[in-house]
Order: C-alpha cells, then sequence, then structure tokens
C-alpha cells in the first residue's frame, strides 16, 4: 500500500480527507522512468494525468533538426497530462524526464470524476493552469521584448525563487541546469548561455560553483534593460 503522505504532497490533493486519499490511492498505479525518457509525446492522444512523487521533468516542443525549446520543468508535487484528459485533443508538448522520476499514474475516467466530485480540486486545478498560463505569458513576452541576456536572467531569477537556500549576501540555485538546458528554455545556442554567464559573472552579477549558481546582485536591471555589456 502506497502511503498517504505520497498523495498529500500532491498539492491537488493537499485537502483531501483520509478516506479521500485511500480512495485516490485504489485508483493510481505507479511507475518509474529513468533519466532521459518520453514519458508521453507530442500529438499522441492522451489517456492518463500524471502526479510527480519524486524525480523531475521537463515539458517540450520538438523541432526540426534535434532543436527543442523547454516550456517548462516541473517537480515532486505537480501533475502533468491534465490539458488533453480536459479537451479532448491530442498531447501539446512531450514530457521527458529530467531525472529518474517516480510518478503515480490516473486514467482519464479517474480524473474527471475527481474534478466532478470535488469543487476544491477543480478550483485548485484552475489556479494552477492560471499560473502556468501566466508563465507562458511570459515567456511569450520575454522572447519577443528581451534580448538574450535578459532572458536568461529572467531564467536565473525564477530558478532563485522556487529555490529557498540562500544566505544573506547571496541567492543559491543549488541544482543549476546545464547550459544545453538553459538554452532549450530561452530559445537560444549553448554557445551563447556560457558567452552570457560569463559575462555575468565578469560582471559580479553571479558565481557559478560546480552545480551551483550564486547570485550576488540583483538581476532585474539585467532582465529589464535587455542590458548589454
Ligand atoms: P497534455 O497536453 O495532455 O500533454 C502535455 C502536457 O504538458 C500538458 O497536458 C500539460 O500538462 C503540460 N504543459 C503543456 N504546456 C505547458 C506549459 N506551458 N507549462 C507547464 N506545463 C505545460
Amino acid at each position: 500500500m502506497m502511503e498517504r503522505t505520497l498523495i498529500r504532497n500532491v498539492n491537488i490533493f493537499s485537502d483531501l480527507k483520509d478516506r479521500e486519499v485511500d480512495k485516490i490511492l485504489e485508483i493510481v498505479e505507479k511507475k518509474d522512468f529513468i533519466k532521459d525518457s518520453t514519458i508521453l509525446t507530442q500529438d499522441d492522444l492522451g489517456d492518463a494525468l500524471f502526479i510527480i512523487v519524486s524525480g523531475r521533468v521537463k515539458v517540450v516542443l520538438m523541432g526540426e533538426e534535434g532543436k527543442e525549446i523547454t516550456l517548462s520543468t516541473l517537480k515532486e508535487g505537480a501533475f502533468f497530462g491534465e490539458m488533453s484528459l480536459l479537451d479532448g485533443e491530442p498531447r501539446s508538448a512531450s514530457v521527458v524526464a529530467l531525472e529518474d522520476s517516480s510518478l503515480l499514474i490516473m486514467k482519464r475516467d479517474e480524473f474527471l470524476n475527481q474534478i466532478r466530485k470535488s469543487p476544491g480540486i477543480a478550483l485548485k486545478i484552475m489556479i494552477e493552469m492560471s499560473k502556468r498560463l501566466r508563465r507562458a505569458d511570459e515567456k511569450i513576452g520575454s522572447l519577443a521584448l528581451l534580448d538574450v541576456y535578459g532572458r536568461i536572467a529572467q531564467v536565473l531569477i525564477q530558478l532563485a525563487k522556487s529555490e529557498e537556500g540562500g544566505t544573506k549576501k547571496a541567492i543559491i540555485i543549488k541544482k543549476r541546469p546545464t547550459h544545453q538546458e538553459i538554452a532549450n528554455m530561452v530559445g537560444t545556442s549553448r554557445e551563447t548561455v556560457s558567452r552570457v554567464l560569463s559575462d555575468l559573472s565578469k560582471e559580479g552579477y553571479i558565481t557559478i560553483k560546480g552545480k551551483e549558481i550564486l547570485i550576488h546582485k540583483d538581476l532585474s536591471p539585467v532582465e529589464s534593460l535587455g542590458h548589454h555589456f
């Protein structure tokens, strides 16, 4: 029997009573995915919702010649695959494991039943979808309006916001994405990301130490002005 805490860690199920959590445990299946495996594929038909118990995934659109753009990364407690279940269209993007990940899978009918039964769950899903649309809007704005310095600064600010760590002097991003991953997030090349990060560290904004990035200065001027070095 899977633990109730697994389910309670999932934001949309956090307020359920023990009895309701046990019901969810009965209708989900646990499945492990190794790093780099594709969990669902853009344009396929969707028949299930996925919930991340542990690990991290990226939501990507694949282009020609192996180009890809990362729309979002999702971690423990997040869900994905709800869009196809709600509107009946094919999968809007592919989802790939960034680390070994353990997921819960809920079939379409069960997911729709949960929504029909519980206005609390429906509301939480709508709140989460609003947050995602907001972020997607920011992304469209930054792709159209900011230069590559601004876009990379924005990614660093977002990563820093999603981490709790830090000291008085610096904010710490603990598990930084690779240069290629950042490139995929902002629609540029790996070489450009390396150049921009090196410029930002020369200017004293950041220090890169192995897997960590320390942010020493407020990056928002770089973000908002599309600052050139
Ligand atoms: P679905 O379209 O069924 O399959 C791909 C999933 O990726 C989608 O449901 C959402 O759960 C997720 N997804 C698509 N676009 C975004 C985005 N911009 N931000 C976060 N998640 C997304």
